[in-house]
């Protein structure tokens, strides 16, 4: 039996960083989700690391997992990031890993800054040095509780555990429409960054045009990333501070 990895997604680096701590401490090998390549086998350890999108996990992370059936974990955890609150996410996660017949041993919640700028605002440097402080000690605890094989899942506070699920599956079937409706605005100069960091390659530069395609997952990278901030969501965006995790995003 291998010692184990973590699976992460990740838009703007909160989830990587996460995952490359708990990576480090647990000694876990750290893998991008890639829908090409589905784990299989056995492993000692199985971690899943993704962030919150509308009360639930992203899309791609569910698709995975619906994937895993032919693998076997011996302890299973899944660490969601988050801004606010994470509602019924890890009951969802719960019930899909279940369909691919894995037991979940260990679900745990790590705030950050919130990245979704179409609604709320990033909040300012020094909150977010804050912000990362205790996220780096909550994960240090997590850590030392999975390399114990804890049996453990958080749960949500009131109200918001009373979120129905139906409300995550409707938000999140929306978001590759709404992924359309991501434009490169005039301040644009085809430096290419957001068709490289794209992690589902859904842009493209097409006849000196930056063309967003129809798998978007919404997880805002392009926007977060774009040095001229010439990527917006319709109207939402303008002027609103960007974010990427500074542990992980150095330059
Ligand atoms: C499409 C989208 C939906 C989000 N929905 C939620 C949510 O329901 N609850 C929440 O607490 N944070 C929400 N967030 C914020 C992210 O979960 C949070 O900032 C996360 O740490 C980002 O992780 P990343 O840097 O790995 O992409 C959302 C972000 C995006 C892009």
């Amino acid at each position: 039996m291998e010692r184990g990895s973590i699976y992460y997604f990740s838009g703007t680096g909160n989830s990587y960083y996460t995952a490359k701590l708990l990576g480090e401490k647990l000694s876990l090998s750290v893998e991008n989700i890639d829908m090409k390549n589905i784990p299989r086998g056995s492993q000692e350890y199985v971690g899943i690391v993704f962030p919150v999108y509308a009360f639930g996990p992203p899309n791609i992370v569910k698709k995975f997992i619906e994937k895993l059936e032919g693998l076997e974990g011996g302890y299973i955890f899944v660490v969601a990031t988050y801004g606010g609150q994470c509602g019924p996410t890890m009951n969802i996660t719960e019930k899909l890993l279940k369909k691919s017949r894995m037991q979940l041993n260990y679900a745990g919640k790590v705030k950050f800054p919130d990245n979704y700028i179409l609604s709320f605002k990033v909040p300012e440097e020094s909150k977010q040095m804050d912000m990362l402080e205790g996220a780096h000690r909550k994960i240090n605890i997590m850590a030392k509780e999975i390399l114990n094989k804890a049996v453990r899942i958080e749960s949500e506070k009131f109200p918001f555990n009373l979120i129905p699920e139906k409300i995550h599956f409707w938000s999140a079937s929306r978001f590759r429409k709404m992924g359309k409706e991501l434009k490169a605005d005039s301040k644009c100069t085809l430096c290419g960054l957001c068709v490289r960091n794209c992690p589902v390659n859904n842009i493209k530069m097409i006849d000196k045009k930056i063309v967003f395609g129809v798998v978007c997952e919404l997880c805002l990278r392009c926007i977060h990333t774009c040095p001229e901030e010439s990527i917006n969501y319709k109207n939402k965006t303008q002027g609103k501070r960007r974010y990427l995790n500074p542990k992980v995003y150095m330059d």
